[in-house]
């Protein structure tokens, strides 16, 4: 489905209007390590994706506001004063929580008519749905002048992702979504929300993105529950030290009153938490110094970690993983995103790419039973308005 298509289906099902219609994209975002460490206030460094979800959008004279997609079946038609009631399970509690946002904050909106078109695969843990937020918090925000800046944009996105959707999820797929650079990773730390834009120079390498094609639910999974786990370590933590998140304390420091855990899983829970920000840091210190055979090392390292102590991986994302390291050329693997399911990233030397692909695959279906699917990271810029018409 090509963006000419977007367009005229969109004017096939609102008919034609003497009001402009916009056409936006927000990309979905790969991390290539810092997993699990955004909403314990550490580091992440992911990057945006060439693929995500476009919008087109247009603003009507009445109060009707109109969603449609080119991917689910499922529409919503609501007054703009009923935007508030849940879709229970659709894909359109994404936008709706994000109109309700703006509501919120004292934005005027008029009806309007929506049209969404994403390339990202569903429930791959490539953050389908942040690029679905994004693409409408930016729309908004510039059709209806709302005036908030990109960090602005992005809590936005991860507040209607919280408080609509149901997904206590982090800052960071949102972020990627509107600060991607492309060629470039985003080095965040999502206490402070400072950021540093860091240039991939992967030179004869490439990152990988190899789909489980087990679908992940976000929302049925155990992601609220790691949650929980964390805030627990904390609880424990704050015999003995001040703190509100476990990425107030270092992994040296750590090591020193962790005995305060009574709780093996717990403690198993916060120990991958203080190694993964640790690891972030240093593999971007080691990419930055051209050390990439480090930098990979460091990956392998973290999904080691959330395979053992955070226990979010499962047997398609570790045989994934585990097949992608028996390839020479290989330097790095290990999944991304929330896990349970969904993608691995992988930093596979160019002339084995294909060796890469047809290997992996095949001993993945024959250890799994399922077909996995194979994408050559492009990365992208953040999200923008392509065109007017
Ligand atoms: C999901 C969430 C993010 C982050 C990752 C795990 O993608 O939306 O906020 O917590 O999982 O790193």
């Amino acid at each position: 489905m090509d963006i000419t298509t977007l367009k005229r289906n969109f004017i096939d099902r609102y008919g034609k209007s003497a009001s402009d219609s916009f056409l936006y994209f927000a990309p979905g975002r790969v991390n290539l390590i810092g997993e699990h460490t955004d909403y314990n206030g550490g580091y992440v460094f992911p990057c945006a994706l060439n693929f995500g979800t476009y919008l087109v959008i247009r603003k009507r004279d009445d109060d009707l506001i109109s969603m449609a997609s080119l991917n689910f079946e499922y529409t919503a038609s609501v007054n703009k004063k009923d935007i508030v009631r849940k879709h229970e399970g659709q894909w359109v509690n994404y936008p709706l929580g994000v109109l309700n946002e703006f509501i919120k904050l004292g934005t005027e909106l008029s009806g309007m008519d929506m049209l969404f078109l994403g390339n990202v695969p569903n429930g791959a843990g490539l953050s389908s749905s942040a690029s679905i937020e994004i693409a409408t918090a930016l729309a908004i925000n510039e059709l209806y002048s709302a005036g908030l800046d990109g960090i602005a944009l992005a809590q936005l996105g991860q507040r209607a992702e919280n408080l609509f959707v149901g997904v206590n999820c982090g800052i960071m797929d949102q972020f990627a979504s509107v600060m991607g650079k492309k060629d470039a990773a985003i080095l965040l730390d999502c206490n402070t929300l400072q950021y540093k834009i860091v240039l991939l120079k992967l030179g004869d390498y490439k990152l990988i993105i190899s789909n489980t094609n087990k679908r992940r639910g976000l929302a049925d999974s155990k992601y609220n529950e790691r949650r929980a786990e964390c805030e627990k370590a904390v609880e424990y933590l704050r015999k003995v030290k001040n703190i509100s998140l476990l990425g107030e304390i270092a992994e040296d420091e750590f090591y020193l009153i962790d005995q305060q855990i009574p709780d093996e899983t717990i403690k198993r829970r916060a120990r991958h938490v203080v190694t993964e920000i640790k690891r972030t840091v240093d593999a971007v210190k080691e990419l930055n110094a051209g050390n990439l055979t480090e930098f990979g090392n460091l990956m392998n390292v973290s999904h080691d970690s959330l395979r053992d102590d955070y226990e979010v991986t499962g047997i398609e994302l570790d045989t994934l993983v585990m097949e992608a390291r028996k390839i020479q050329g290989v330097i790095g693997s290990r999944m991304t995103g929330a896990g349970f399911g969904g993608c691995t990233v992988s930093l596979v030397a160019e002339n084995q790419l294909d060796n890469f692909i047809r290997s992996v695959g095949n001993n993945y279906i024959e250890k799994t039973g399922l077909k996995a699917d194979f994408y050559v990271a492009e990365i992208g810029d953040g999200a923008k308005c392509i065109e007017t018409f």
